[in-house]
């Protein structure tokens, strides 16, 4: 059966679409969707997509994604197309992007790191490799890869 049936389009919001698969619960708590949030979500994961084998998707209702959220959505999921809906039609299309920095975006695993040590000093990665992924701490220096990312929610 095709994707496009088992999924219902929405009239306003945002379509994540091309996640990789599995990946749907932690861009749902990327997006802060869970208890207590009222908005519609329309969530497909394992679905067929001709581009990438099985996908995920997430599907919410009038929501406008932050910058910040669509780099975190890069870490884990760096082929996920954004679609801004409005009135049932593709008003926008992009793909998301790892940027070259990543500022207070990901907590550094390092305990004896400047950023974890309680002073006010966000975490600063420089972007080494977007895939496979590998951040580096531009304090500490320590090495971050795509099983190890912790994201700041
Ligand atoms: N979509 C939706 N509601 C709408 C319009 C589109 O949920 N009112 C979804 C589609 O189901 C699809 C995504 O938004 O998953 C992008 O729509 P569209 O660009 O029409 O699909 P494709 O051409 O297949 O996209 P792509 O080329 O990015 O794979
Ligand atoms: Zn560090």
């Amino acid at each position: 059966m095709n994707e496009e049936l088992k999924v219902s389009k929405i009239k306003n919001g945002t379509v994540i679409d091309h996640i990789t698969a599995g990946m749907a619960p932690i861009v749902l708590r990327i997006l802060g969707i869970g208890k207590g949030c009222s908005d519609t979500v329309i969530v497909a994961m394992n679905v067929k997509s001709h581009q990438i084998g099985l996908k995920d998707m997430v599907k919410v209702e009038n929501r406008a994604l932050a910058q910040e959220t669509v780099k975190k959505i890069a870490l884990v999921a760096p082929h996920a197309t954004v679609n801004i809906i409005k009135d049932y039609k593709v008003a926008q299309k992009f793909k998301v992007e790892l940027p070259s920095e990543l500022i207070g975006v990901v907590r550094c695993p390092n305990r004896n790191c400047i950023t974890n040590s309680g002073e006010r000093v966000s975490s600063y990665f420089t972007v080494e490799s977007k895939d496979p992924l590998a951040l580096r701490c531009h304090y500490c220096e320590v090495l971050v890869d795509g099983a190890s990312v912790d994201i700041l929610l």
